[in-house]
């Protein structure tokens, strides 16, 4: 089947790829000529795992291409996804121009009947929208051509984007016509194999399902970093607590690991963008706005813990910081916590030395002309000299480091541990001074 995307970005670039990966003719269309040159050349601007075999590969199987030509794109694919951004306006909303752009120029061009598809993450009532605009450029032209338009969005976690675009727990597919359900149906065939995954339903449930899960998601971490500080002062562990819970299968093990908040470019605009929508709708979300806030203080709580061990003013302190991606297995950095915290060291007077296994050029770009940071070439380096060091990703490689070296290393054998990577007793055993994230009193009362 022809296939356009729009915007080859994270989502339409594992999208695009993993539909030409299952035999479609794919066209991806950015307005970025530099990033089309790139992908053209075979080079993947973003890190994830297995996109760059699997795109370069499709690219030449020839059913992969990548062009700046809007009209290119509309002429070739019967399925239109509109996969741009979606960045947050101040007030939290969610920015549309990119997405009703696109729209546009699809009724600019098109020259016969095309299923429009919402890939973006777009607030319940965009697909209105979308339909709204194709058909103004449509009269413009005085055409009279059909379309419709789709709500599909994507689920896609970073780090493991093509293992859930091509094993999905589900395939949501929202729209108000028979005949899309079918052709959406075709298309995601090989990827709804071994049972039915794919939930039809109307396009604005699709759209707030999409928000609804993210915001679930949310709201279950908030929820454990909630608690996590509340069994700090309770003197409990809430990794203990955290296990205990999870046996109820109703509550489950997933996504109630307590840390030093969530990042990321889906939690915090989604939030934000439900919260905008409810009260657009004359609704206040009161749930919604405590998910937000108790992640905002989350990301402080590591910071009040460094200024009452070392007190106010951290002038002269230099600290170590392990992982700088607000999560493993990417080079992300948006709304990190790691930032949260650097950005108070520095307020504070204090230099950083930081490692990330992925986000050391991303860190460059972002931060690249502080005098106050040190971007180190490996864990041990991060930590030579420094009077602490503080782990804000759970990166696999943080797990089993060489502590003697690391405890030699530091000025101060302290460690504040943002994820709750290492067992309290284990660190006071080999000498550390030892913070983690709602663990109470385990440091002075191990089991
Ligand atoms: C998320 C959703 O999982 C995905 O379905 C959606 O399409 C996009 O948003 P992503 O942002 O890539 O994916 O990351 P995810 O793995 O969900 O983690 C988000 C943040 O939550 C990270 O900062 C992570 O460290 C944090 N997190 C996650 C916790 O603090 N505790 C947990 O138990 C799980």
């Amino acid at each position: 089947m022809k296939v356009t995307i729009f915007g080859s970005g994270y989502v339409g670039l594992v999208t695009g790829t993993c539909f030409a990966d299952a035999g479609n003719d794919v066209v991806c269309v950015d307005i970025d000529a530099e990033r089309v040159a790139q992908l053209q050349r075979g080079e993947v601007p973003i890190y994830e795992p297995g996109l760059d075999e699997m795109l370069s590969f499709n690219q030449e199987e020839g059913r992969l291409r990548f062009t700046t030509n809007a009209a290119e794109g509309v002429h070739h694919g019967l399925f239109q996804f509109i996969a741009v951004g979606t960045p947050s306006d101040e007030d939290g909303s969610a920015d549309l121009q990119h997405v009703l752009a696109v729209a546009r120029t699809i009724g600019q061009h098109m020259d016969d009947y095309r299923v429009v598809v919402d890939k973006s993450t777009v607030p319940v009532g965009t697909a209105d929208r979308v339909r709204a605009a194709v058909g103004e450029e449509l009269a413009a032209r005085g055409e009279q051509l059909e379309y419709d338009v789709v709500s599909n969005p994507e689920f896609l976690k970073e780090g493991a984007a093509i293992d859930d675009f091509v094993k999905p727990d589900r395939i949501i597919i929202g729209s108000d016509n028979p005949r899309t359900g079918e052709l959406m149906k075709a298309l995601y065939a090989p990827f709804n194999r071994s049972h039915d995954r794919l939930i039809a339903m109307d396009v604005r449930s699709a759209e707030l399902t999409k928000y609804a899960s993210n915001a679930m998601l949310a709201t279950k971490i908030s929820f454990m970093n909630e608690l996590s500080n509340l069994a700090e002062r309770l003197g409990a562990d809430i990794e203990q607590v955290r296990v205990g819970m999870g046996s109820d299968p109703r509550i489950g093990y997933h996504f109630i690991y307590p840390g030093c908040g969530y990042g990321g470019s889906c939690f915090p605009k989604d939030v934000k963008a439900l919260t905008h929508t409810a009260h657009e709708y004359g609704y206040q979300p009161e749930l919604l706005e405590a998910v937000e806030s108790v992640n905002a203080r989350q990301k402080q709580v590591l910071v009040h813990r460094l200024h009452a061990h070392f007190g106010e003013d951290l002038g002269g302190r230099t600290f170590g910081l392990w992982g700088l991606a607000f999560k493993p297995n990417t080079d992300d950095m948006r709304e990190a916590p790691s930032r949260v915290v650097m950005e108070a060291l520095w307020e504070a007077g204090a230099r950083v030395q930081a490692y990330d296994p992925e986000a050391m050029d991303e860190a460059e770009r972002i931060y690249g002309n502080r005098q106050d940071l040190e971007l180190c070439d490996n864990l041990y380096d991060a930590v030579e000299d420094a009077d602490a060091l503080i782990v804000c990703t759970e990166w696999q490689v943080f797990r089993s480091p060489d502590f003697e070296r690391i405890r030699d290393a530091l000025r101060q054998p302290v460690v504040f541990d943002g994820r709750n990577v290492y067992p309290p007793s284990m660190m006071e055993a080999l000498g550390f001074t030892y913070y983690g994230m709602g663990r109470g009193e385990s440091i002075r009362r191990p089991l």
